[in-house]
């Protein structure tokens, strides 16, 4: 990128570098960093691109960060969520669009329910308790979330949709509010501790409590998260939870153990994927 440059050019040029960096997706990223800078949206920008618009300053220097394979959304400061843009940085789990297929579970299971009752367990940035206040009219979200860095993103994304944050451990908060919730949400840390995620944006950026489940299978904390929803839901309550692939199968084996449980469903994600499973709290029952 030099001096003089059209935007074109230096979205071209910053096209080259991201691909030879290994960045999935090289051209969106080299035009949602100039949009960045320029505030006028995809659309303008591109537009902008087939004139003689100068390449905007700075943009070599936000070029060479994410070159360097620091998170996009850490750069930019925000992450795109179904309807929200959320304050993201260092800390916090950036979310991911398969995540938004399960908040959609949710959605529709509650349609049609007055004032609603929902929980997310292990919030983050707040990207499921925000898109459920945001989306559900009349919902009461509540979000615990364990990491105070995490917290602190998700009190500011949070305090705007009235949602109501605890900084606490999944497996043992909200005790006071013990099966009264129409529906406990989570996307657990999951991964095996063996499983060193690839992508150096996962790898080195996202926090390790939101990526590693515990245990050599990352079960640990999906466990706990259904335990603590078979003591957190009203009997007939939903209970949907996000979680690799591999552990589908051991998912419904435990929901089933856990005794409580009924209608224990897998879901796919928009790559046929079985990434989510959901199950209804039968009523009073033991947990392992
Ligand atoms: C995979 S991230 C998901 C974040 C967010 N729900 C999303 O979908 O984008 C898991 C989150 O759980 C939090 N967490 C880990 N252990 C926890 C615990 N024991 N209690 C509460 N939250 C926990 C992590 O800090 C992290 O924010």
């Amino acid at each position: 990128m030099n001096p003089g440059q059209t935007l074109a050019e230096a979205v071209s040029a910053a096209t080259a570098v991201l691909r030879d960096a290994g960045v999935p997706s090289p051209r969106v990223d080299a035009e949602l960093l100039a949009d960045h800078l320029l505030n006028v949206g995809l659309g303008r920008l591109r537009a902008l691109m087939l004139g003689d618009a100068p390449a905007p300053e700075g943009y070599a220097e936000l070029v060479a960060e994410r070159a360097g394979r620091v998170p996009l959304q850490h750069i930019t400061g925000v992450a795109h969520f179904r309807y929200l843009e959320l304050a993201v940085g260092p800390g916090v789990f950036v979310p991911r669009p398969e995540t938004e297929s399960v908040v959609q579970l949710v959605i529709d299971h509650v349609r049609g329910m007055a004032a609603p009752r929902i929980v997310d367990l292990g919030t983050g940035s707040g990207a499921i308790a925000g898109s459920i206040a945001h989306e559900v009219p009349g919902a009461e979200v509540h979000a615990v979330e364990f990491s105070p860095m995490a917290h602190a993103w998700a009190a500011r994304n949070l305090e705007p949709l009235g949602v109501h944050l605890v900084l606490g451990d999944l497996r043992t908060a909200l005790p006071e509010l013990n099966g009264t919730f129409d529906v406990v949400i989570s996307n657990p840390p999951y991964i095996p501790a063996e499983a060193i995620p690839n992508e150096p944006e996962v790898a080195l950026h996202d926090p390790p409590e939101a990526l590693y489940g515990g245990g050599t299978d990352g079960m640990e904390l999906p466990t706990a998260a259904a335990r603590s929803a078979a003591r957190l839901l009203r009997p007939g309550g939903y209970f949907v939870m996000e979680h690799a692939e591999v552990q589908a199968g051991w998912i419904s084996a435990l929901l089933g153990r856990q005794g409580s449980w009924r209608g224990i469903s897998t879901h796919l994600d928009l790559n046929g994927k079985e990434r989510a499973t959901s199950a209804v709290l039968a009523g009073p029952g033991r947990t392992e």
